[in-house]
């Protein structure tokens, strides 16, 4: 049984990992591992502290977000100065994430690419929304409009709480069990949905089968009460000044707690993995003996 959470003692995120070690923490990532550094701190300067409130959110928003591949900022109040500190800020978190994910899988090097990055200000115990966006409810990973053919999900976070609150998580079975358990609750897609949906830019680009399998899954768990309330889970605290790197795409979690959060997405293509056999595209195409994207 995979360890769910496997812990680094690093305190830079500058510094390459001598290359055995660098192949072993890239496996336990790939086998399902959390990667928890708990000395590796994401320092916010004096001047930056202003941002941990809420009020810099736009409208609704429940989370700032930043495009590193075009340094662009978006669901933020923050004008002027504060908009370009605000930036910075995340430039330089995006940055530091990637020096992260470069040195501890240095394998994955040149096939990763930027996804978003996000600043999450908002206290996440107690926050109203439906079931199927409820992050406190055990999920994987999968985006509804941007289908991805079975892109990797790996995701850097740094708890950057001031007064000492952890993230607090839950981490549920494993990606197969879960997959086992509900593959028989996957409704086919509705013929030409996918085309229709691209067609309509509700989704960017064609959702594949893959797609469409993990969505249901991210949605039929969410639902699920019986399997909320009583389904295998670990709990662990991941605490302010600490950050920690998982697939989030294979791994079952769940966030009940905490706030101020900074979030980083990387895709990784399957085949850039050390052994895609524990990539949720190839375990499904198992369960299912059909390709799937
Ligand atoms: C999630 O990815 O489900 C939420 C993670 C978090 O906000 O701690
Ligand atoms: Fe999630």
């Amino acid at each position: 049984m995979t360890n769910p959470v496997s812990t680094l003692e690093i305190a830079r995120w500058d510094t390459p990992l001598e290359s055995a070690a660098a192949a072993a923490a890239t496996l336990e990532l790939e086998r399902g591992s959390v990667l928890f550094l708990p000395r590796l701190d994401f320092a916010l300067a004096a001047s930056e502290r202003r941002f941990l409130s809420p009020r810099w959110l736009e409208g609704t928003a429940k989370n700032v977000s930043y495009d590193p591949r075009r340094a662009h900022i978006a669901h933020t109040s923050a004008t002027s100065h504060d908009r370009a500190q605000l930036v910075e800020m995340m430039a330089r978190f995006s940055q530091h994430a990637r020096a992260l994910v470069t040195n501890v899988c240095p394998h994955y090097q040149d096939k990763m690419s930027y996804g978003l990055a996000s600043f999450r200000p908002v206290e996440t115990r107690g926050r109203e929304t439906s079931r199927k966006k409820d992050d406190t409810r055990l999920h994987v990973d999968t985006f509804a409009s941007r289908p991805n053919q079975g892109l990797r999900i790996l995701r850097v976070f740094s708890n950057v709480n001031p007064d000492g609150a952890p993230r607090v998580w839950e981490i549920g079975e494993p990606f197969d069990a879960m997959a086992q358990r509900f593959a028989r609750r996957v409704p086919p897609p509705t013929p030409g949905s996918a085309w229709l949906l691209e067609k309509l830019h509700i989704t960017k680009g064609r959702r594949s089968p893959y797609d469409h399998i993990m969505l249901s899954l991210h949605d039929t768990a969410k639902r699920d009460d019986d399997y909320q309330r009583a389904s295998p889970r670990t709990h662990v605290e991941f605490p302010a000044q600490s950050t920690w790197m998982v697939f989030t795409d294979r791994v079952m979690h769940s966030a009940l707690a905490g706030q101020f959060l900074l979030e980083q997405t990387f895709y990784l293509p399957v085949p850039a993995m050390l052994d895609e056999r524990y990539a949720p595209l190839r375990i499904l195409e198992n369960i299912y003996q059909r390709q799937l994207a």
